[in-house]
């Protein structure tokens, strides 16, 4: 299966500390092992965060404030390049033709951002599409879509599935409301909603249940079924 994952930084990385970065490693190359074909895409975390907040202070503009956030994302691309070795094309990847040249060579392309004015929620949609993937998984630290925000909202239930254009509006509604996190961002919906992109959106705190979802099928976040998407993959009925 075609899959890629989107890794946010705040679980790649909430800190430096190795130990994380491994076991992602090990996740994606036992998927790498299993036959899977995959491209994966980190964001920014922490990290990004602090060098906004303080270019911010500095005046910096939203332009630039973005430059600073994908240089960043970068920065954690090259952790998990690091920790992937050999199977990892050797420098992240900059752009979707350069991603789908790496896995017409059998590298697994690590993307950070792209361009300003988004997020790597988006970046990843748009790499699924263009490699036609079966599968797109958002590893994140919301643990799938909810109906409002969980840390405000006691009454927020999470959807176990839920179609792409409910999403779409979903997030639409949550991005008027600033301040608000959502669970992916607008483009990234939209964009899977156009390209008809079975996703997953779920808890990236541990990257063996991540695997698992990608394996089997199986996990407590949320299924994204754009409408008339195809039957689940065969491999899940399999499991
Ligand atoms: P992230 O994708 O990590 O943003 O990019 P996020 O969703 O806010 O953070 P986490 O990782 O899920 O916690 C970090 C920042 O980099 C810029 C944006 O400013 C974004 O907030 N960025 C990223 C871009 O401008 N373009 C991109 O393609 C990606």
């Amino acid at each position: 299966m075609k899959v890629v994952v989107s890794v946010g930084g705040s679980v790649l990385t909430p800190d430096l500390e190795p130990d994380r970065i491994e076991a992602y490693a090990t996740a994606i190359e036992t998927l790498d092992e299993a036959g899977h074909s995959l491209g994966v895409v980190v964001g920014g975390g922490p990290t990004a965060r602090e060098y906004i907040t303080t270019a911010r202070k500095l005046e910096a503009n939203e332009i630039e404030l973005d430059q600073l956030g994908i240089a960043v994302t970068r920065l954690n691309s090259r952790l998990l390049i690091a920790a992937l070795g050999d199977r990892a094309a050797p420098a992240p990847i900059e752009t979707y033709d350069g991603g789908r040249e790496a896995c017409k060579r059998g590298d697994i392309p690590v993307m950070g951002g792209t361009v300003a004015g988004q997020t790597t929620d988006a970046v990843s949609a748009a790499l699924a599409e263009h490699l036609d993937a079966d599968l797109l998984v958002y590893a994140t630290s919301v643990p799938g879509v909810f109906s409002a925000d969980p840390n405000e909202d006691d009454s927020a239930q999470r959807y176990e599935e839920i179609s792409a254009g409910d999403l779409v509006d979903l997030i639409a509604g949550i991005e008027m409301n600033a301040g608000s996190n959502a669970p992916v961002d607008l483009l990234a919906a939209k964009i899977i909603e156009r390209a008809g992109l079975r996703s997953i959106v779920l808890d990236g705190s541990d990257p063996g249940s991540v695997a698992r979802a990608i394996r089997t099928g199986r996990h407590e976040g949320t299924d994204v079924i754009p409408d008339g998407v195809g039957a689940a993959p065969e491999e899940w009925d399999e499991s």
